[in-house]
């Protein structure tokens, strides 16, 4: 009780002090080793130390949300795996609890796995995940809470029935894993799918359950794909085709359609279409890896991620795990590996054939300082610094006017791909429209920048809008990846204006295009452009003219994520 009581204290000295270091009842965030530190993050979810992967059942419960993580207690490298927990009024400001499932049973002993959570029709939450056990096989584990009328949910206990699933046949105990939230059937049983793979394709095992303990495979998959491998953490959930609100997991009925995302070849894959409740059939639109392309939440870093729907806000919100893009012996010097993406509200777009993504809304309550411009023009071959705002730490908001389009360069191929075409035109290859964006973490002397940019090509019948971030020169160091992503922006530049996002955070760029309709994500490690070395330009190094019409940036205030009390002391 008294330990409810300091965290409750501190859950409500974040929503006072936002903004504050709290230190009464909580021990400062403290850097875990020696080293410095310019790529620890300001505002993204991350532990005090060591190893971070895969979000696991992010849920909303008696007011809080909960989040629980992927994490290694022991050091920075994956190991050990545990689900780590952390409570929050808000989804930007947390406090970390004691880690929720530790491997110390037969059927989970080398690792509780990756996993979600359901609120059951008591009200009551269960966990499922896969345990790794004695001998590396995987299964699948219940665990429920040891106090549900306590909101933080602290304690957690494992199921006497574990493992409540094994292996079925035909399937290797190395790939069956990761159970999907459950949802409920028009015949109120629950459902749940496991990310798998058979004779080399990727699947969604569904098995159906009166009581959530005991569980029947369905004769059939929720879906396969002949054309990737292994499914990892697989998601199933409604979107509306009618409103931006969310839905909850389990609802049924009209102008509803079907998101499956699955991670497989380092990505998070989806695709939409219509399930049927009575028959768990699934009728899908454009399969994974069509050839008329595919959808990506993210076309940068972006894995096994995770949704759950907010019954509060009414909305549907995403969490992914952002892992690094320096080396092992790095992630050791530093003593930490992984965050987590900024929750984003998800949503069907209009036309109902893709998602729509934007940071939550709370985000923005951390904006401090604020610089604004408008109608700017841009000349080809010009940059303006953003100036006035912790560039190492922001939150960009720029939209782009052009005119004049039928001069866009021409595309001569329909079917390209967004990242070779991005590759082969990176930001210092000049075109006509584009590129123009952002740089980001820039240095004074622009050695170092990473490029978040579009151009804007003529194609047969209509224009196509490329996104592109460009990472060549985001670090003098060598060993950093250093790739360069790119995704289309279905959007036609004589209608929209063209709009960028941009969470700038030390070492996260994640970057949302045209309001939320493609979404790039990367980790770069400046040596130069650090802390306050950094700096932000809006440029355009194509040869037309074209216009800031708006551009909003502000500094962003550090989120409160702070470990739990080790010691209590008297609250002042
Ligand atoms: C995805 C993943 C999951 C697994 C977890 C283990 O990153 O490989 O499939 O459950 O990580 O940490």
């Amino acid at each position: 009780m008294e330990v409810y009581g300091v965290l409750v204290f501190a859950l409500c000295c974040m929503l006072f002090f936002n903004g504050v270091e709290v230190a009464v009842g909580l021990k400062r965030r403290e850097s875990p080793s020696k080293v410095s530190q310019p790529y620890r993050t300001a505002y993204h979810f991350q532990p005090s130390k060591n190893w971070m992967n895969d979000p696991n059942g992010p849920m909303y419960y008696k007011g809080i949300y909960h989040f629980f993580y992927q994490y290694n207690p022991y050091g920075a490298l994956w190991g050990n795996i545990s689900w780590a927990h952390a409570i929050s009024y808000d989804l930007i400001n947390w406090v970390h609890l004691d880690v929720a499932l530790v491997p110390n049973e037969p059927y989970d002993i080398n690792g509780c796995f990756s996993g979600s959570t359901t609120i059951l029709s008591n009200g009551a939450p269960a966990i499922l995940y896969t345990g790794s056990d004695t001998k590396k096989g995987q299964v699948q584990n219940l665990a429920f809470p040891k106090n549900i009328s306590d909101p933080l949910l602290i304690e957690w206990v494992k199921s006497s029935h574990n493992p409540i699933l094994s292996v079925p046949d035909g399937i290797d105990t190395s790939s069956y894993r990761d159970p999907s939230t459950a949802w409920m059937g028009a015949d109120g049983e629950w459902r749940v799918v496991i990310g798998s793979e058979m004779d080399h394709h990727g699947l969604a095992i569904l098995y159906k359950s009166k009581d959530f303990t005991h569980w029947v495979k369905s004769s059939s998959p929720l879906h396969f794909s002949n054309k990737t491998m292994m499914w990892e953490c697989p998601d199933f959930y409604p979107v509306s085709v009618k409103e931006k609100n969310g839905l909850d997991t389990s609802v049924e009925g009209e102008n509803i359609r079907h998101v499956l995302k699955a991670s497989f070849n380092s990505h998070d894959y989806y695709i939409l279409g219509d399930y049927d409740p009575k028959t768990d059939h699934y009728n899908v639109d454009i399969d994974f890896m069509d050839s008329k392309g595919s959808l990506r939440y993210d076309y940068g870093r972006f894995y096994a991620s995770k949704s759950f729907y907010d019954a509060e806000k009414k909305r549907r919100i995403l969490w992914s795990w952002i892992n690094e893009g320096d080396s092992e012996s790095d992630d050791t010097k530093k003593g930490w590996s992984g965050l987590q993406s900024i929750p984003r509200s998800i949503w069907l777009n209009e036309k109902g054939d893709q998602l729509m993504q934007w940071p939550v809304k709370e985000l923005e309550n951390l904006h401090t300082r604020k610089v604004h411009l408008e109608n700017k023009q841009l000349k080809g071959g010009s940059l303006i610094e953003i100036s006035g705002i912790t560039a190492s730490q922001a939150d960009v908001e720029v939209t782009f006017s052009l005119s004049n389009l039928n001069e866009a360069e021409v595309l001569s191929s329909e079917v390209v791909d967004p990242q070779i075409l991005c590759t082969q035109k990176n930001a210092s290859v000049s075109g006509r429209f584009g590129p123009f964006g952002l740089m980001v973490f820039a240095s004074e002397d622009l050695i170092e920048h990473t490029a978040v940019f579009f151009r804007i090509f003529k194609s047969s019948n209509d224009f196509r809008v490329l996104m592109c971030a460009d990472q060549s020169r985001s670090s003098l160091r060598p060993k950093v990846d250093k790739s360069i992503y790119g995704a289309f922006l279905a959007l036609d530049p004589r209608l929209a204006k063209i709009s960028l996002r941009t969470l700038i955070d030390h070492s996260i760029v994640e970057s949302f295009g045209g309001e939320g309709l493609a979404c790039i994500t990367a980790r770069v490690y400046p040596s130069l452009a650090i802390n306050d070395q950094a700096h932000i330009y809006a440029f355009n190094n194509g040869s037309q003219i074209l216009s800031i019409s708006s551009l909003s940036a502000w500094s962003m205030k550090k989120a409160q994520i702070v470990p739990m009390a080790k010691r209590r002391k008297p609250i002042k």
